[in-house]
This record gives structure tokens, sequence and C-alpha cells, in this order.
């Protein structure tokens, strides 16, 4: 059994983490090994949006990045696909292993799929219903061709059964992002993100003391941030609820691209130098660069309120307890509603400022962890690929 393990973009990497880092466990104790090998797409390239996180979550360079970089979705998905087809040629993996829904998902399933290479998809059978969505196509697309298929939730078992996959391909094993959370949460509380922003006086004591007062926003999905006068409207709500409380706003380079091409720089507090003063935040949308893995947990644990439009958010502040606004009008991840604190709100100027004040008054339901959050996914995984490796 060769395994190719496939990232690409940035929630990609906290998925393959304890999925690498299991299989090396599995690798110093048995005698039956697993080789594997990383590869990058190279989709997401930045320093912020990449190299920051294999050093947060302690992961060595990929064993091969495709350098692919930024273009339209067809011109991304194609180069992806020339240039990973040349690798598993070179490599010749029996499993190509794909994680969540970007183009690199998609693109490298597909090519596998076609030279007869073993599909895995982690993260499967998760549905908004919404095929405006790019990551709703690349979901269907990609769990249709994959021949294991690892779910996060019990909606995802549903809607594969639905789509008629086989039951045998479907494994329930839990979250590998909650495993990578849980993991890295107490190491987390040593970064220094709450001071630096200003967001806390005293560096040296422990940050879990001292009480900050703010929310923390992203936002990049293209039905949000493409559309100026959606984005707009949504940035207004968000301004009207930072007059009471400050924003932190780490932007991502799309959301970034669209605020300059609309004009709407009028909005924000910029606070995008390198200096290391506190940025002292001011009761408005403070924009911050992205952030690290560590940095981001550290802010997102210390927040009243989280509000953001990103999948992966939903649940890890399902798992932290802290109330999520979903800037969207539907969820594919409906078991942190369920469990979690999470509200799925639509975009509508008074339905996001009403149900934020709510939850900054404290009006939130308790969490529970969803069935299989427990930082064992990963296990699971490794588990199943070692028994189903004679049968696949
Ligand atoms: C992609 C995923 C989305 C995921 C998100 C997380 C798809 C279809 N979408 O969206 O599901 O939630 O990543 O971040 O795969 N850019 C940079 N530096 C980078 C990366 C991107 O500047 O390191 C800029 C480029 O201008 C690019 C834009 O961001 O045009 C969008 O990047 P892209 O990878 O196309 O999609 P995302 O919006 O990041």
């Amino acid at each position: 059994m060769k395994v190719c393990i496939v990232a690409g973009a940035r929630p990609n990497f906290m998925k393959i983490a304890p999925v690498v880092e299991e299989i090396t466990r599995h690798n110093h104790r048995s005698n039956s090994l697993i080789k594997y090998f990383v590869v990058h797409t190279g989709q997401h390239y930045d320093q912020q949006m990449s190299k920051l996180f294999f050093d947060d979550l302690g992961m060595t360079n990929p064993d091969i990045n495709l350098e692919i970089g930024s273009a339209s979705h067809a011109v991304q998905t194609a180069e992806i696909m020339k240039r990973f087809e040349k690798a598993c040629l070179q490599e010749e993996p029996t499993h190509v292993l794909v994680v969540g829904d970007v183009n690199s998902t998609i693109g490298c399933a597909l090519v596998a799929s076609k030279l007869g290479i073993k599909v895995i998809h982690v993260e499967a059978g998760l549905r908004s219903f919404d095929r405006t969505m790019p990551e709703e196509i690349n979901r269907v697309l990609t769990d249709a061709i994959s021949d294991l298929l690892f779910t996060t939730e019990e909606s995802a078992n549903e809607n594969l059964r639905q789509e008629g996959i086989p039951e045998e391909k479907i494994h329930f094993v839990g979250n590998v992002m909650i495993d990578t959370l849980l993991k890295h949460k107490k190491k987390a509380r040593e970064s220094n993100i709450l001071y630096t922003l200003g967001l806390i006086k005293d560096p040296s004591t422990d940050n879990t003391q001292q009480t900050a007062d703010y929310c923390v926003l992203t936002l990049h999905r293209p039905s949000n941030v493409d559309d100026k006068e959606n984005f707009q409207g949504i940035i207004e709500a968000l301004s009207e609820i930072s007059k009471q409380i400050p924003i932190i706003f780490p932007v991502h380079p799309r959301t970034m691209n669209r605020i300059k091409e609309f004009g709407l720089e009028k909005y924000f507090d910029w606070k995008l130098n390198k200096s290391t003063d506190p940025i002292n935040p001011k009761n408005s949308i403070n924009l911050i660069p992205p952030l690290g893995y560590l940095d981001f947990v550290q802010l997102m644990s210390s927040s009243k309120l989280v509000l953001t439009d990103s999948g992966g958010m939903q649940e890890e502040t399902t798992i932290l307890g802290i109330p999520c606004i979903t800037i969207r009008s539907n969820t594919e991840r409906p078991v942190t509603v369920k469990y979690g604190t999470n509200k799925v709100v639509g975009t509508s100027r008074n339905k996001i400022v009403d149900a934020s004040l709510e939850a900054l008054n404290g009006e939130f339901k308790v969490t529970t962890a969803p069935p299989l959050w427990d930082g064992k996914a990963a296990e699971r995984i490794v588990g199943v690929l070692l028994k189903s490796q004679t049968n696949l």
C-alpha cells in the first residue's frame, strides 16, 4: 500500500496533519508499513495561507509541490490535473487520499480515478444542496468516484446513501479537523496574539485569566464577497455590530481583492502593518492579515462571538463552545446546529444584527460534542485502511 496524501488550500492542512501523524505512529510500531507521500498542489501559496500552517502543525514540508497558484476554476483544476497525473505516474501510489471540498480535492481525485488508483475521501457526504457553491460541485463529484468515504456526521452518511453509494464504502469515523483542534488547543494558549492585537494588557499573565471583549469575523465565500451589493450589505450589518464591540477580521486574500475592487475600504480600520505594537482595536471592523493556525485558534477561543461563512469554523466553535453566527443561507454541517452553538442566519442585514446581539447577550445554548468528535478520527481512518487494503 502506498498512499498519496493531497492538500491544496488552507483548510486542508489541518485535515491531513492527524492522518500523516497516525500513519507515522502505525509505521513505528508495526512491520506492515503504510508507505505514503504528501503532495501540496500549491492552490494556496502565500506564507500566511500555507507555509505557516505546516510550521504550526509541526508537519515537514510536502514531498512534492505542484505550485499551481491562482487562476479561474477551469484553469486551476486543469493545471492541478496535468501536474498531478505526472506525479502519480512517477510515484505510482496505490491510493490517493483527498480531503474536504476544494478544487485540489476534485482535481486529484479525478486523476487518480482515471489512472485506476483507489480514491479515499476524508470528509465525504457533506451537502449544502446549493449547486451554485463551487465546493458543492467538488463534494458531489469527488464522492461519486471515491472508493472509501470517511464521514464526520450522520447527515453525511444519509446523503451518500441517498446518492446510491454502497454502504460498505461509507465509514463514519468522526472529524479530523477536530483531532487537530483538540491536539493544539493547549499549545495555542501560548500564542501572544491577544497581546499583539491589544486585546489584553499583560502578556505575562495566563491569557485565559484576562477577559477581552471582541468578535472574530471571517468572510470569503464567492456568494458573499464577489457581488458588490451583497458584500456591502453584509459589511453594513457588521459595522452596526462593531459599534458595540470591536470586530477582528483576519482577511482572506480573495476578500481583500474584492474590498479594493469595489472601493469598500472606508468600512474598515486598517491594521495590516507589520509593526509589533498592539493595534488597540476600536469599536469598528479591524482588518488584520490572515493568521497562522495557533494564533487563530487562540483568537477564536477567547472571543465573545464568531461571525463566519467558513465551514471549518462552524465545527471548531462547536467544540470550543463559542457562539457562531454563520452568514450563509445553508450549512453542509447541520450537526453544528444540532449539537453546537452554530446559528445559520442568512445574509440579510437585520438577521445578522439581531442574531449577533442576541448571542452577545448570552442567549446561546451550551454545546455538546457531536458523536465521534473525540480526537480519534485519524486513528479510525488508519484502522479502516489497514482492514480494507486486502479488499480494495
Ligand atoms: C478556496 C476553496 C474554499 C476554501 C478556501 C479556504 C475552492 C473552490 N475553494 O477558496 O472552499 O474554503 O479556499 O481559504 O477550492 N490567493 C492569494 N494567496 C493564496 C491563495 C489565494 O492571494 O495563498 C488569492 C488569489 O487572488 C485567488 C483568490 O485568493 O484568486 C482565491 O483563491 P482560490 O484558491 O481560488 O479560492 P479561495 O477563495 O481561497
